[in-house]
């Protein structure tokens, strides 16, 4: 949950020196950054480092990264007719810098940790394309949703289909486990997510290299936690908002949960880290398949000891 990060300062000093989509295009740069995170950290895993946007930056609607208000898209997408003008591109030819980032980072790992690989979920990456920015509402995607299902469902085919390519791309250069990042579908009411985002889910799932495990990971879906599990996900992401206990009942024991530590819990003391730590730990009972995480990103303010300080607190009252 974004281990590499403004918060570290390895990473601040090479993002002095390069813009962030160059961190993201540079495949040696990638990999130092994800792999000095996972030194630093002593985590169990380590994450590429890109970002969701990466994927959609070839349709050519203008994506920038801002100083003040993070990723934007100039050229939002406002109607279905606006679909038309969605660039056609070659994965490899534009994306190959990620397989590559793939390759020299798993390399680099040298079997110590798995690597994970990731993409946005269709929802997630729509929502991106359609509001230009994050939004609190997101009431121009919903609005594109319901005033034309027919250009939503092509939108999330196209979407679909680029992510199949693109995360089956990246489990062939050496990726060992993929998380799918659906982080704004919260916003949605069951009955919109199950008309208009679960089937495309299934779908994605369904065409995914079953040689690896995938993290469904989602925020703010309390709600409707037994559709994100039915929509797919070897393993279900959980944020803080539920006891992990009572949503891995709901999700079912045959899928593994990821959470879920709220990350401002890492803005405050050692022992109270360690406090919340031991608590998730109690309501996954022993029980196999629950990767600890936290329920979001790290934020920027964290203290980079403080994560530290999680890992060991969670490898020491995890140990058997
Ligand atoms: O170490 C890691 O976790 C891997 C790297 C990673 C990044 N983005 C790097 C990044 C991952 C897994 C992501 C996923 C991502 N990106 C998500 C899904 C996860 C989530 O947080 O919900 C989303 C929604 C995005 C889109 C995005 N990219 C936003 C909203 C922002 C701005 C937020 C911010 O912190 O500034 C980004 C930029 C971004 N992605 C940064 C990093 C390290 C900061 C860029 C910088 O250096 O200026």
């Amino acid at each position: 949950m974004r281990q590499a990060g403004r918060y570290m300062e390895e990473y601040r000093r090479l993002r002095a020196r390069f813009a962030f989509l160059e961190l993201c295009k540079r495949p040696d740069l990638a990999c130092e950054i994800a792999v000095t995170a996972v030194r630093r950290l002593g985590v169990d895993a380590a994450i590429l480092f890109s970002d969701i946007l990466l994927l959609l930056e070839p349709l050519g609607r203008g994506l920038v990264y801002t100083d003040g208000d993070g990723p934007v898209f100039q050229k939002p997408l406002r109607s279905g007719a606006d679909l038309e003008s969605l660039q056609e591109f070659a994965t490899e030819e534009a994306l190959g810098c990620v397989f590559e980032a793939v390759r020299q980072t798993r390399a680099a790992l040298a079997g110590k940790v798995p690597l994970i690989g990731f993409a946005g979920a269709p929802f997630t990456l729509a929502a991106y394309l359609i509001e230009g920015r994050g939004s609190r509402s997101f009431a121009l995607t919903k609005q594109f949703m319901n005033a034309d299902s027919g250009a939503w469902r092509a939108l999330m085919e196209r979407l679909v289909g680029l992510l199949v390519v693109y995360l089956n791309g990246q489990i062939h250069a050496g990726a060992q486990a993929i998380q799918i990042f659906d982080s704004w579908v919260g916003c949605l009411a069951p009955d919109d997510y199950r008309a208009h985002v679960l089937p495309h889910m299934r779908v994605l799932f369904s065409k995914l290299d079953p040689a690896v495990p995938v993290i469904h990971f989602t925020t703010g879906t309390g709600g409707m936690l037994e559709l994100i599990r039915a929509a797919g996900g070897t393993i279900i992401g959980l944020d803080w908002r539920a006891d992990l206990d009572a949503a891995w009942e709901r999700v079912g024991y045959d899928v593994g949960v990821q959470g879920n530590l709220d990350p401002v819990a890492l803005l405050g003391s050692r022992a109270e880290v360690r406090r919340r730590t031991q608590e998730i730990l109690r309501r996954a009972c022993g029980r196999p398949g629950h990767i600890f995480n936290l329920g979001h990103g790290v934020l920027q303010d964290t203290p980079v000891d403080n994560v530290v300080a999680l890992v060991d607190a969670v490898h020491e009252l995890s140990a058997r």
